[in-house]
C-alpha cells in the first residue's frame, strides 16, 4: 500500500494558508471540483492536512469504521465548543451509551406527537402571511423549524423572550462557526464581530438550557417531550435501575445538540425546496395536485404522509442538491487503509455529501432538480449521504423528514411563493448549507 505521500494535493494551494483561501472563496465549487483530482485528495488548511475522500464507497468505509476513524478535526473541535461532549460529537468512546439513551426520544410511537407541533406551528406561519408580501424565506422557515424543535423538546412553550433569544444564539453560532472551522487558528481567533458574537452565544444558549433543565428539576412533574424523555431514560448497562441514566451536563450538551443540529438544516432544505418548486413549475404543479389531494380529507397530520408520496420526493431530491450537511471531519485513531493508500493516526480525513451528490459519473444532469428520478430503481442509492451513515448516522433522519414534508404540504397547499429577481440560487457561507437571501413574493393560492 502507498503513504499518503501518494495521494494528489488539490489545485489551488497557496504558501502559507494552503487551501483555505479557496474554500472560504467558493466553498461547494471547490469542493465539487476535487473528485476531478481522483478518489483520495490532500488539502492544506494552514499547517494542517486534510484528505478528502471523494468515492461513495471509501466515504461508505470510513463511516462505518467509526472506531478507526472517529469524530475529530477543525469541524468537531469547535463543534465541542458549543454542544460538549453530545452525541453529535462525543468520540466513538462515548458513544454507543449516549446513543441507546437517545433512542427513545427518536422512536416511531412518539412520531405522531411531534407531527402534530409541526403542523399546528406551520398551519400557524402560514396563517400569518398575507397575499403579495415579500418574505425573507430562510428566515421565516428558520423561526418556524427552531419553534419546532423547541416545542417538541419542552413541550410547555418557553416564554417569548427566551424563545427570541435562542433563536438569536443559534443564528449567531451557525454564522460563526464555520468562520471558525476554515481560518486557520491565527485568523479565528481575531475578535471580529462574527466571532464576539459567536463565542457569547455559545455561552448564552448554555445557560438558556440549564436553566431549563434545573426548573424541570425542580418541577419534575410528567412532561411527554424530548426532554421529558432524555431525563426519564435508563441504562442498565451503565446505571441502576432507580436513577436517572444522563447528568445535567450530559442533558444539557444533548438538548444544545438537538437544537443547534436540528433546526437550522431543516430550514434550509425547506428554503431550497420553495425556491427550486418556484423554478419548476411542472413539479409544483403535480405537488399541488398530490397536496389538494391530501388536503380534501382535512388538515394534513402524520397519517397523510405515506400519501404525501411526491412531497417526499422533492424532499429527497433538494437534500441530494443541497445538503445541509456539506463538509464532516474525522480523525484516524490508529494506522489503518482507504481504499490502496495507508494513513498514519492522527490523519484528518473529511467527507462532504455535497461532493458525492454533485459528481456527473454518478447522477445524470447532477445539477438539475429531478425528484422523478428516484422513481429509477437503478438510482444511486449508495451515493445518496445527506444524513451520513454507519453508528454515526443522524439520529433526527425520520424526524427531519417528517417535519420537512408536512410543512412543506402545508405551506404549498395555500401559498406559492414566487421569485423576486431571476439571479441564480446562491448559498450562504454557513456550517450548514442555506440559501443566501432569499425573498419571495407569497401568492395566495385560490
Ligand atoms: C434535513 C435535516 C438534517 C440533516 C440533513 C442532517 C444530517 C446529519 C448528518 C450528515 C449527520 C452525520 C454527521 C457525521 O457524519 O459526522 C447527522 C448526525 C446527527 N444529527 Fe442530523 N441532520 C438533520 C436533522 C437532524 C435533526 C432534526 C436532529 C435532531 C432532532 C439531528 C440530530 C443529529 C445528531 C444528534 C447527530 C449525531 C448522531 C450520532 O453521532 O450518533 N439531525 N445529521
Amino acid at each position: 500500500m502507498d503513504g499518503i505521500a501518494s495521494v494528489p494535493l488539490a489545485a489551488g494551494c497557496v504558501p502559507l494558508l494552503g487551501h483555505a483561501p479557496a474554500l472560504i472563496r467558493d466553498p461547494l465549487r471547490f469542493v465539487a471540483s476535487l473528485p476531478a483530482d481522483g478518489a483520495l485528495v490532500r488539502l492544506r488548511l494552514g499547517p494542517r492536512t486534510v484528505v478528502m475522500v471523494c468515492d461513495p464507497d471509501l466515504v461508505r468505509h470510513v463511516l462505518v469504521h467509526d472506531e478507526t476513524f472517529d469524530k475529530g478535526g477543525p469541524l468537531f473541535e469547535r463543534l465541542r465548543e458549543v454542544l460538549g461532549n453530545g452525541l453529535g460529537t462525543c468520540p466513538h468512546s462515548l458513544h454507543r451509551r449516549q446513543r441507546r439513551l437517545c433512542r427513545p426520544a427518536f422512536d416511531g410511537e412518539r412520531f405522531p406527537g411531534y407531527a402534530a407541533a409541526m403542523t399546528d406551528l406551520t398551519e400557524e406561519t402560514a396563517d400569518s402571511w398575507r397575499d403579495g408580501r415579500v418574505i425573507d424565506v430562510p428566515a421565516e422557515l428558520t423561526t418556524l423549524t427552531a419553534r419546532v424543535a423547541l416545542a417538541t423538546m419542552f413541550s410547555a412553550s418557553l416564554p417569548v423572550p427566551v424563545t427570541r433569544e435562542m433563536l438569536r444564539d443559534l443564528g449567531d453560532i451557525m454564522g460563526g462557526l464555520i468562520r471558525q472551522v476554515i481560518a486557520p487558528a491565527p485568523l479565528a481567533r481575531l475578535p471580529t464581530p462574527s466571532a464576539r458574537r459567536y463565542r457569547r452565544a455559545r455561552t448564552h444558549l448554555r445557560r438558556s438550557v440549564e436553566a431549563i433543565i434545573a426548573a424541570r428539576r425542580r418541577d419534575p412533574g410528567r412532561h411527554d417531550d424530548l426532554l421529558g424523555t432524555l431525563m426519564a431514560a435508563h441504562d442498565p448497562e451503565t446505571a441502576p435501575q432507580d436513577g436517572p441514566a444522563l447528568s445535567d451536563e450530559e442533558l444539557t450538551d444533548e438538548v444544545v445538540t438537538f437544537f443547534v443540529t436540528g433546526a437550522d438544516p431543516i430550514a434550509g432544505t425547506l428554503a431550497f425546496t420553495l425556491a427550486l418548486l418556484a423554478r419548476a413549475p411542472d413539479v409544483e404543479r403535480r405537488l399541488h395536485e398530490e397536496v389538494d389531494r391530501v388536503r380534501a380529507q382535512g388538515p394534513v397530520t402524520f397519517e397523510h404522509l405515506p400519501a404525501l408520496e411526491l412531497a417526499g420526493r422533492v424532499i429527497t431530491e433538494t437534500l441530494r442538491l443541497y445538503p445541509p450537511g456539506w463538509l464532516f471531519t474525522r480523525t484516524l485513531t490508529a494506522d489503518s487503509g482507504i481504499g490502496a493508500v495507508r494513513l498514519p493516526a492522527g490523519t484528518m480525513v473529511a467527507y462532504s455529501p455535497y461532493l458525492i451528490h454533485r459528481r456527473p459519473d454518478l447522477y445524470e444532469a447532477p445539477d438539475d432538480f429531478r425528484p422523478d428520478r428516484w422513481l429509477d430503481p437503478l438510482a444511486p442509492r449508495n451515493a445518496y449521504l445527506p444524513f451520513g451513515a454507519g453508528a454515526r448516522m443522524c439520529i433526527g433522519e425520520r424526524f427531519a423528514r417528517t417535519e420537512a414534508v408536512l410543512a412543506l404540504a402545508a405551506i404549498t397547499a395555500r401559498w406559492r411563493l414566487l421569485p423576486v429577481t431571476d439571479r441564480p440560487l446562491r448559498c450562504a457561507l454557513s456550517t450548514t448549507l442555506r440559501p443566501a437571501h432569499l425573498p419571495m413574493r407569497l401568492a395566495e393560492r385560490s
